[in-house]
């Protein structure tokens, strides 16, 4: 993988990373003194969020190796259900980098309809963290508890709330794979500090949506470009919340 940006001859920050460069590239600030939202997504060159509704078919290697960085680096994979539900979630593998097990993936979910015999209640090390409200029906939520799911009813499902019990338990450093839906929700509040962007070298056309939709109203957000990673035309991109 070659580092396009930031340009730097210092050898301590060489050109040329190996797989093990990419935690320090990918490094969350050292203590931000509240959870710190970092976004990933890999999209196709013409905006395409999945193939067939999915993303796998927009993967390369080079994401592959900066999605499993992103999650050795957090605390919590913040996740949408209808994510969970299309690309069949099951919990992370390895363990957070300095820990000794793997980050929770946290699901949000309004109407708590997540099947409990999926492999994100089955196959997991630690038990999956449910985010969701009073409001989902009671039997939809026993079900979950009783699959081993962590079920929390909150007041509200808007970001804020989410952050706040994320913070509450002491999981600041907050990765959000998607999808779409919880992206916009989170721009919308204006609570998306850094976006890590793939881009595929594909164009995939096709009825696909984009990598966030939901309330507008906000004026966009102006993101400043942190690093660039390039390996075999899939472009890795790194934007970070702009100093205003
Ligand atoms: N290319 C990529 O990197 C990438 C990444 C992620 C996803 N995707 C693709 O995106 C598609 C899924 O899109 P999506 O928009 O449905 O994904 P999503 O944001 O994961 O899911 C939306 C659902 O999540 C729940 N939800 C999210 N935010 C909520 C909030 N603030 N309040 C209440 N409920 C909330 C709701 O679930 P309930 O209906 O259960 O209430 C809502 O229907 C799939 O095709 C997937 O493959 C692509």
């Amino acid at each position: 993988m070659r580092r396009l940006l930031p340009r730097d001859p210092a050898p301590a920050d060489p050109a040329e990373l190996a797989p093990e460069d990419l935690p320090e590239v990918y490094a969350y600030p050292p203590d931000p003194g509240r959870p710190w939202v970092r976004v990933n997504f890999v999209s196709s060159l013409d905006g395409a969020v999945s193939v067939d509704g999915r993303s796998g078919g927009l993967g390369t290697p080079a994401d592959k190796a900066v999605f499993g960085t992103l999650r050795r680096l957090a605390d919590v994979v913040l996740v949408g259900a209808g994510t969970a539900r299309a690309e069949r979630y099951r919990g992370a593998r390895r363990p957070t980098i300095g820990r000794d097990t793997p980050p929770p993936i946290a699901v949000v979910t309004g109407s708590a309809g997540l099947d409990p015999s999926l492999g994100l209640f089955t196959d997991t090390f630690v038990p999956t963290i449910v985010l969701t409200t009073g409001e989902a029906p009671a039997e939809r939520r026993a079900a979950l508890r009783a699959a081993g799911a962590d079920v929390v009813e909150l007041p509200d499902l808007g970001p804020a709330t989410l952050l706040g019990e994320l913070e509450r338990r002491g999981l600041r450093r907050v990765l959000c794979e998607g999808g779409p839906g919880l992206h916009g929700d989170l721009i919308a509040a204006g609570a998306v500090d850094e976006l890590c962007l793939t881009l595929s070298p594909l164009l995939a056309a096709g009825d696909a949506g984009r990598i966030a939709h939901g309330p507008g109203g906000r004026a966009p957000e102006g993101m400043a470009l942190a690093s660039v990673l390039e390996e075999d035309g899939t472009l890795l991109l790194r934007y970070v919340r702009a100093a205003t």
